[in-house]
């Protein structure tokens, strides 16, 4: 086990490059088992959610390789599974995609219920009304999901109406539709950055898709997808948690390799909140050098306030004059992180989807636990600011989704490493020795 170790109180300073998104990789690579052939995918982010993606298509029968580390070719020409194993779908959420790409290629998957981080009810009724439009049959019976196309036949297109805007939802049926007989509308889709990386990827395999980006996405099937080379958008979220590393920390940071529109809502908040953000291209340099004012904020489906920087966001509040209102507007149970806030000296009271965060002077640096991949950047994010040593633990959360995070705040003045903890059985075997 490793936990990250940081002593808080530098600035930090230079430049850090953000990888290819998490989100967009865990979705663009499942649907690389849509083409009868080979992709080669560009800027894949090195994080385990990726690594554990790429296992379960490995096992389904693909070819991975990787060409650099951060481009995959993987080669679907000879996928003969349709069955996810539990033991290798259940780590993580993101395998629900692989339904609607093995679902759209041939007809049938097997896909175990979706893992992930808990953030209070995660159910995929709007998936399976997706798939059950286009006539599939979807059961979900001892942990596992079981959909089939009518035998010998292709889904068909259909219009769905989702109940409520859901990503997983949106890109899922995106993936189910691409070889579908005749003409699938989506209404009332998510349109974050992502959705529109993943119609990019679609269609630049020869897939039709049209509308990403807004609430109606109509998909075209098409007979067959070829290969070809995509590259993935850059991380949003991470982009945002340095910008969130800054505002807490001080300093001037060049966040690099980001498309600054993904940031405009995040940015829109740090500057209400006296932080200093400009626009260099492909770039934004964030500054902060006074003190912090009070907001409010809201996560809302892009282009609102995102929900994975609410932690984030939440540890740049915690240290700024005055009190803020936080609401959260997707998940039911995002607050899981506040007591270990606590710890740190965050005064924050919650009910139900609000918290009230008084902003105090110093954090205070102590032994957490991260809880799931966010809320474990933004207790990293806060350990920046607080005075003294704050120990990271269960860092396994936060290395889904965020590559090489202590080699890249290291880089920019942080004071912080990784650290194995021995297991108590350990620890116990290496005295004895
Ligand atoms: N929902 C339903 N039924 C469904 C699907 C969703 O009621 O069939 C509800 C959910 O309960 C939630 C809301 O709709 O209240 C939105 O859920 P959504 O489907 O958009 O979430 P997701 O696809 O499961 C993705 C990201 C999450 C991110 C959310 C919202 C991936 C793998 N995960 O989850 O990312 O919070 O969208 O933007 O793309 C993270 O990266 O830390 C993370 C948790």
């Amino acid at each position: 086990m490793t936990k990250y170790v940081i002593r808080g109180g530098n600035p930090l300073h230079g430049e850090v490059e953000i990888s290819g998104a998490k989100n967009a990789a865990v979705a663009i690579l499942p649907g690389a088992l849509l083409v009868n052939g080979v992709c080669r995918i560009e800027n894949v982010p090195n994080i385990s959610d990726v690594t554990l993606i790429l296992g379960i298509m490995e096992n389904l029968g693909a070819k991975i390789r990787f060409l650099n580390p951060t481009t995959v070719e993987v080669d679907s020409t000879a996928v003969y599974k349709q069955n996810v194993p539990y033991e290798l779908g259940r780590h993580i959420r993101a395998s629900y995609y692989l339904i609607g790409a093995l679902l759209g290629r041939f007809g049938r998957a097997i896909v175990p219920l979706p893992g992930g981080c808990d953030l209070g009810d995660r159910p995929i009724d709007q998936h399976l009304k997706g798939f059950d439009a286009m006539g599939a049959d979807t059961q979900v019976e001892g942990g596992f999901v079981y959909a089939t196309a009518p035998v010998g036949s292709r889904l068909k297109g259909a219009s769905v109406y989702f109940d409520v805007v859901s990503v997983g939802a949106t890109m899922n049926l995106m993936l189910a539709a691409a070889l579908a007989d005749g003409m699938t509308v989506l209404e009332n889709v998510a349109k974050e950055p992502h959705i529109v990386d993943l119609a990019n990827f679609l269609n630049s395999m020869g897939a039709d898709v049209r509308g990403a980006g807004t609430d109606v996405i109509k998909i075209r099937g098409v007979k067959s997808l070829r290969g070809g080379t995509y590259s993935i958008i850059p991380d949003q979220i991470e982009a945002g948690t340095y910008m969130t590393a800054v505002a807490a920390a001080g300093g001037e940071v060049r966040i690099s390799n980001v498309i600054p529109k993904h940031l405009d809502c995040i940015t829109a908040k740090l500057v209400e909140m006296g932080v200093e953000i400009e626009e260099d291209g492909d770039a934004v340099i964030v500054r902060r050098t006074g003190k912090l004012r009070r907001t409010n904020v809201k996560t809302l489906p892009y282009p609102g306030f995102p929900t994975d920087m609410q932690p984030q966001i939440a540890a740049v509040l915690c240290l700024a004059e005055g009190t803020s209102m936080l609401t959260e507007g997707i998940w039911d149970n995002r607050y899981r992180y506040v007591d270990e806030f606590r710890r740190l000296g965050a005064r924050i009271t919650v009910d139900g989807k609000v918290a009230v965060i008084e902003g105090v002077k110093q954090l205070i640096g102590a032994p957490v636990t991260a809880c799931d991949l966010r809320a474990g950047a933004a207790m990293v994010v806060a350990g920046l600011a607080a005075h003294g040593v704050t120990e990271v633990d269960q860092v396994h959360y936060i290395e889904r989704g965020y590559q090489n995070i202590v080699e890249k705040l290291a880089k920019l003045g942080a004071d912080i490493h990784a650290e194995t903890i021995l297991t108590p059985d350990e620890d116990w075997r290496s005295s004895a020795g």
